[in-house]
């Protein structure tokens, strides 16, 4: 057998300082929809994850809880294990970097830095945050505290933490001396941070304001590995934790065969805030211990909450377990891909996610598993039929269809671009729905000379569902299954390898009645359960006073110069504007106020909106063949018994017209 190709991918290791939340969650879920991704398509993967358990923070909450540091430590990581155990994390291994072969690798290769040169002993005073665990110079804090002599006696790190001032002996690692070698690796790797615009942050921040020297040990606490030679210093906590990512291969021990076949790494998966680490001191690291340095880092944004990042005093943070408890792993598991886009910040709101689940999940997805098996037994017995190609008008389409969809979503799996590659497996859901609408497979089964047509047209769709299920199995672990199962297809044979709609395997018995993989929920209610489960997070008063109060500091703002609050640049993306042009305009009966207007959106086709502007317009048709702007993507809604399929934009009840200039369908931005 030929060896199969390795694939090592890695997570942060998170620090056990609290319980995590679904932020760190969706690093961790991302990783393992990757890992899945190329298991499936029969790559050996290597997938690590794990615990960052020394350092001063960590210390300080032992102290909070009342325990011993190791003892703290010990009861956190056994909670997250457990938590990756309800997600269905795949990984391969836990690394802790209190484990007995972590600590011993970490002394090995810090004596050898310092008898190598690269670590030297001196004295250092800057500026801490031990929320982050980081050193500042003055120069790179947020913000800075003066006292009456101008003299600054504290500030903020850009996280938005305090820092305080340390001074202290400590050894130094020479990152000086690399930085033109990291320019270099750069420069011929220009792939080798994702999304590569995070390249140049670096370099233009960091490296070429010229790269200091970092300091790597700590004397004034004991929660850390102890530097061999010198033991009052134990070692600083980021390279401790950065180290892990070798050292869980055996990295300097009796046996690094996981090392020499994995190693150099080919995705480490981050979150924004710690690219410095990963993408400057890290493979400078490596490289001074003569090992590459890993093939690609991916920063992802981060998952944001209505009011900013996820944080326990905003009482704004959501847990994962109760979520997958009341809605199931799968519906978690693809919001969070769903909801982030590529290198850019998501956001998670009850609202979006409840949307999610009942349009994408129990719509789309659900009704079509349960149409498709319904007809199958009303109309086959119950028996896929063989699939055949081509004997509906309709077919070539559904294949071509599949074909790209497969084709595009390798290309986004393979660069992470998770959501788009959600998205694009919609397109196949949507257009084999279509496909029903267009086959009537209920006409063709009155009619007895249209069998072979009823029966190519039931084994496309399960055809399709199978694709379906197939692609979306990196991101749900249950539904895929029960697709399988209720298709009569066995859920081993999953894979990823050579996926193509036309090989359904026939005659197999489908479930005689199947149940919604995803049933659908109340709106109203499940976004109050959820906004209930935030606001519970929040145990101090004090600070749900001071949230209200500057919520409504803000809505007597708004009132004021009537503006409304700031949103983010992903808010505003989302709303589609496009010209349209107006090619009829009727009176709406028993509303004085409303026009029709019919359109023409170009590449979308025909549209029909409603509008509140007949008052300004006594001759509507003056208005045919005038361009508008139309906001394209709002829900449909019926308004007195018509249906309106976007918005007009207006102001005081007059149309924004539009140069004539403009083509039909174009976007507006
Ligand atoms: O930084 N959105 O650990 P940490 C998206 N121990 N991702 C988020 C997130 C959010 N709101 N919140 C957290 C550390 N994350 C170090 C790492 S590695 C050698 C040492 C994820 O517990 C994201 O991946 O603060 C982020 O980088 C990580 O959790 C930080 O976890
Ligand atoms: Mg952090």
């Amino acid at each position: 057998m030929a060896d199969k190709p390795t694939f090592y991918i890695t997570t942060p290791i998170y620090y056990p300082s609290g319980k995590l939340h679904i932020g760190n969650s969706y690093t961790t879920i991302a990783s393992d929809a990757v890992a899945r991704y190329k298991r499936s398509n029969g790559y050996d993967v290597f997938f690590l994850t794990g615990t960052d358990e020394h350092g001063l923070k960590i210390e300080d909450k032992a102290k909070a809880n009342g325990l011993e540091p190791q003892a703290y430590v010990d009861k956190m990581a056994k909670g997250i294990k457990e938590l990756w155990k309800t997600l269905e994390i795949s990984n391969d291994k836990f690394i802790r970097t209190t484990d007995k072969e972590h600590v011993v690798a970490v002394q090995k290769i810090f004596e050898r830095l310092i008898k190598q040169g690269d670590i030297y002993l001196g004295d250092y005073e800057g500026w801490y945050s031990e929320d982050d665990e980081e050193y500042f110079t003055e120069t790179q804090l947020a913000e800075v505290y003066h006292d009456d002599n101008g003299k600054v006696i504290g500030g903020k790190a850009p996280s938005g933490h305090e820092v305080t001032l340390v001074k202290e002996e400590s050894y130094f690692f020479k990152m000086s001396k690399y930085a033109d070698w990291l320019l270099d690796f750069y420069h011929n790797n220009p792939n080798f941070i994702q999304p590569n615009t995070r390249m140049n942050e670096m370099i233009n921040n960091f490296i070429k304001p010229g790269l200091e020297d970092l300091a790597v040990s700590r004397t004034t606490f004991n929660w850390g590995v102890p530097v061999e030679s010198n033991p009052k210093h134990v070692v600083y906590v980021w390279i401790d934790a950065l180290l892990n990512y070798i050292t869980a291969l055996g990295y300097t021990s009796d046996d690094e065969g996981l090392f020499n076949k994995f190693w150099p790494a080919d995705v480490q998966m981050v979150g924004k805030e710690i690219v410095r680490f990963h993408s400057i001191y890290w493979p400078i690291v490596l490289h001074a211990l003569g090992v590459q340095p890993p093939k690609e880092l991916f920063a992802h944004g981060w998952l944001l909450m209505k009011d900013g990042k996820m944080s326990k005093s905003k009482g704004n943070v959501i847990y994962p377990e109760t979520l997958v408890e009341r809605y199931g792993l799968d519906a978690v598991r693809y919001y969070l891909l769903r909801a982030m886009p590529f290198g850019n910040d998501g956001s998670f709101t009850p609202e979006d996610f409840v949307d999610r689940l009942n349009y994408d999940l129990a719509n789309d997805l659900g009704n079509l598993l349960n149409r498709t098996v319904a007809m199958i037994n009303k109309y086959e017995g119950g028996q896929l039929p063989a699939f055949k190609p081509g004997v509906t008008a309709f077919d070539a389409d559904l294949e071509k269809t599949a074909t790209e969809v497969v084709a595009n979503y390798r290309d986004l799996m393979d660069q992470m671009h998770f959501a788009d590659a959600l998205s694009e497996i919609w397109k196949l859901v949507s257009r084999t729905n279509k496909y029903i609408d267009e086959t009537e497979p209920w006409k063709l089964a009155k009619d007895d000379s249209k069998a072979e047509e009823l029966a190519a047209v039931m084994a496309h769709l399960a055809a399709s569902l199978r694709v379906i299920a197939t692609l979306i199995s990196p991101v749900m672990t249950h539904a895929p299954k029960e697709i399988f199962t209720q298709l009569g297809m066995d859920p081993a044979t999953i894979s990823l390898i050579d996926l193509k709609l036309a090989d359904l395997p026939a005659g197999k018995q489908v479930v005689a009645s199947g149940t919604p993989i995803f049933p659908r929920i109340d709106v109203q209610e499940e976004v109050d359960f959820i906004q209930g489960q935030m606001t519970k997070s929040d145990k101090t008063k004090g600070r749900a006073a001071m949230a209200a109060k500057a919520a409504a500091q803000q809505a007597a703002a708004i009132e004021a110069d009537d503006g409304k609050p700031e949103i983010d640049f992903s808010k505003f993306e989302k709303i589609e504007l496009r010209v349209a042009q107006i090619t009829a305009v009727d009176h709406v009966k028993g509303a004085d106020k409303l026009l029709k207007f019919q359109l023409d959106v170009g590449d979308l086709g025909d549209r029909q909106i409603l509008s509140g502007v007949a008052e300004v317009y006594p001759n509507p048709d003056e208005l045919v063949n005038k361009k508008v702007m139309i906001v394209a993507n709002l829900k449909p809604r019926k308004m007195r018994g018509e249906v309106s399929e976007g918005m007009l934009l207006s102001s005081g009840h007059k149309l924004v017209i539009v140069p004539d200039t403009l083509v039909n369908g174009s976007t507006v931005e």
